[in-house]
């Protein structure tokens, strides 16, 4: 593993800031993955409330350059045990946030292997060093695949669950994974069910290659880039398009953070909850609310539905609402194509100027 900076520096001069010494409230939590998108603006609000963050990330998918400043970066696995056991150890982590997978759905498909061994194998490997260390606080990103194709939306935390692809399944099988070791070694974990996250915060957002989510491929659509392809416009819903349940990343940030403090007081073992707004939006009304915030149409092409794309997934939001306190304060199109629009804006800007 190879070491950014030291966390020992941001122990150091938060104790000399004269803020709240490490105890209490406050944690040290090691991120993993928080490099990536939804890791490093979960880390940005980490930071602002306090708390001291290490990051783990191979860098396979994130960036250097996302980690904000105030965080350790150690680049290296999740899957090798020893090298993470001595980090939780010394830096004395209170809690892990678990990021760090592959996740994308078609690559999955094709390369099944990949994705168990690094969503399955790799997140056990994480488990034994918690155990072996005894950190027992873990919140892990989940997601809606781990449903399938629902029965009937919105989706509760009790629907049936019936991945469809392996990144699903692996997401499910880590799932498991995360009740037997609670149940075994006393490690109080919440599993994040995500729908769509979108948009950005002031300094970072989305930057996947392959990019595969919506609002970042209108965007780069609008900046000259391959014009958008709606997938299906015969389904049963209001204008023919796909339903989507999105949530601003910074609402997720905060329902993160909401999950950590819970594992400190709640029992030993999992807790399950979804994150989406209750309400979905379908392709065509993202579309327009980008036409909105950009000022220009989008260019698009229609296209057949594809394999395995239910006609809408929505989330039921209840059990975050009584379980994390949490609701989305961020829900409209516009907010999140707004964010991320503003950073490109501010980045292109930025650019020019240097
Ligand atoms: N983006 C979404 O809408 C969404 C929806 C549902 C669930 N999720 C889940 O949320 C998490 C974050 O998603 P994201 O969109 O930020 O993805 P991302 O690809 O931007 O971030 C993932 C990060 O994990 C790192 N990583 C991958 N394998 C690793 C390993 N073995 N060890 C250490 N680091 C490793 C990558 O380099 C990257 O920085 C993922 O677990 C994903 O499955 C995302």
């Amino acid at each position: 593993m190879q070491v950014i900076a030291d966390a020992a520096c941001c122990v150091a001069s938060w104790a000399a800031d004269g803020r709240q010494p490490y105890h209490g409230r406050l944690m040290h939590v090691l991120v993993t993955g928080g490099a990536g998108y939804i890791g490093s603006i979960t880390v940005e609000r980490l930071l602002a409330a306090g708390h001291a963050v290490t990051v783990l990330d191979t860098l396979v998918t994130g960036h250097r350059g996302a980690v904000p400043d105030g965080a350790e970066l150690v680049i290296g696995s999740v899957g090798d045990q020893d090298s993470v056991g001595r980090l939780l150890r010394d830096r004395r982590v209170d809690a892990v946030l678990h990021c760090a997978a592959r996740s994308l759905v078609g690559q999955s498909v094709a390369e099944p292997a990949l994705y168990y061994q690094e969503n399955v194998v790799g997140g056990v490997a994480l488990l034994n060093a918690m155990r072996e260390t005894g950190v027992g606080r873990l919140v892990f990103s989940s997601t809606a695949a781990v449903y399938g194709t629902p029965l009937s939306t919105p989706i509760d935390e009790d629907a049936p669950l019936r991945p469809i692809n392996p990144y699903g399944a692996t997401k499910l099988a880590f799932e498991e994974a995360m009740r037997w070791y609670g149940a075994a070694c006393g490690i109080r974990s919440v599993s994040l069910r995500y729908f769509n996250a979108a948009g950005a915060s002031a300094e970072r957002g989305e930057e996947h290659d392959p990019e595969t989510h919506l609002i970042p491929n209108l965007l780069k659509a609008c900046l000259g880039g391959p014009p958008l392809t709606i997938f299906g416009t015969d389904y049963p819903t209001p204008d023919g398009t796909a339903v989507r349940d999105y949530i601003h990343v910074l609402d997720l940030a905060d329902a993160h953070i909401a999950a950590l403090e819970l594992t400190a007081s709640s029992d030993s073992g999992l807790r399950i909850c979804n994150l989406g707004s209750g309400s979905g939006y379908s392709v065509l009304e993202v579309l327009r609310a980008a036409e909105s915030v950009v000022g220009r149409p989008v260019p698009h092409a229609l296209g057949d539905r594809r394999a395995g794309d239910p006609p809408v997934l929505v989330a039921s939001n209840e059990r975050a609402g009584t379980l994390l306190g949490w609701q989305p304060r961020r829900g409209t199109p516009q907010e999140m194509i707004g964010s991320a629009w503003d950073l490109m804006q501010r980045r292109a800007a930025a650019r020019g100027a240097g």
